[in-house]
């Protein structure tokens, strides 16, 4: 019998989780991903550094389908995102970097409503919820309201709500914004945690250089739609000298500083401005 070698992957090379070849994307005004070729090995975590307007979301979008490519390619598990997007879904959980979380509704409530959204079966259903809500520490909180929980709380509920899908691939744009530090590592050490437990891939988006050093197997530093460099956080200081930090390793490769970057003159930097402090505001 004779098998077509391009229609199957031989079982012993390992199909990356998420591989984008020439990805790029133009808004109208703007050209908010240029060219981006990234490869993440399944069970890493990974993580996407840059600046406000560096073009993080806009890729992590075109990877979770919920924008379609401009050009060139994005396949999840080797599957194209173009032709089989709804098979990318299933094998994706997405934490937005706006919140998303209902106020209105109890953590149990909200983590019911994704089993519901994502078909989890009725006999399944509370053992499902509950297991998500309990891998976040939110077992004891479950039953009160999400409007009364801390910022990192909301967001341990958030990553709840994704789970429910079983998902191989976790992606998470900017989990940790408008948390305070002790909050911020608290869902780091969460996510870390559940990475290791479920053998899931992590692919995050942040623009904090510190948490991307402390987590990430590996990352990609963002500016201006491109990916400038590619590494371990370690090899990637190292390669600036023994007292390098990833600050420095930003400031190395584009020139600029992260916090003040002008990464773009346009709207968008003032719509991220607006969402930051939305966002600040609902997490108190
Ligand atoms: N819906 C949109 N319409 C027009 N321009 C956009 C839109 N979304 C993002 N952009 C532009 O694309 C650039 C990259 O944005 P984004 O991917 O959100 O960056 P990041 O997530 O790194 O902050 C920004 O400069 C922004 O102006
Ligand atoms: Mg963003």
């Amino acid at each position: 019998m004779t098998v077509d070698a391009a229609s199957v992957a031989p079982a012993e090379t390992a199909v990356s989780a998420v591989e984008c070849v020439d990805l790029s994307y133009q808004f109208p005004a703007h050209l908010a991903v240029d060219h981006v070729n990234l490869s993440i090995a399944p069970g890493e975590m990974y993580g996407l550094l840059g600046p406000n307007g560096a073009g993080k979301t806009t890729t992590i979008r075109m990877i979770t389908t919920l924008l379609p490519p401009g050009t060139g390619s994005v396949r999840v598990f080797g599957i194209d995102a173009t032709a089989r997007p709804m098979l990318v879904r299933r094998a994706i959980g997405y934490v937005p970097q706006a919140l998303s979380a209902d106020a209105n509704l109890t953590g149990v409530e909200n983590v019911e409503l994704f089993a519901r959204l994502f078909d989890v079966p009725r006999r399944v259903r509370r053992q499902r919820v509950d297991e998500a809500l309990s891998a976040m520490g939110l077992t004891e909180a479950a039953g009160r309201l999400a409007g009364t929980y801390s910022g990192g709380m909301i967001r341990r509920l958030e990553l709840a709500q994704s789970l429910i899908s079983a998902p191989r691939l976790l992606v998470l744009d900017e989990p940790t914004v408008g948390l305070d530090p002790i909050a911020r590592s608290v869902v780091w050490e969460y996510i870390a945690r559940l990475r290791s437990q479920f053998a899931m891939t992590v692919l995050m988006t942040t623009h904090y250089m510190d948490e991307a050093d402390a987590y990430c197997d590996r990352i990609s530093l963002m500016h201006r739609g491109t990916i400038r460099v590619t590494g371990s956080p370690a090899a990637l200081r190292a390669g600036l000298g023994a007292d390098a930090t990833l600050d420095d390793v930003f400031r190395h490769y584009t020139g600029d500083t992260l916090k003040d970057s002008p990464s773009s003159p346009e709207e968008g930097d003032m719509r991220d401005a607006r969402r930051a402090r939305r966002t600040a505001r609902r997490l108190g």
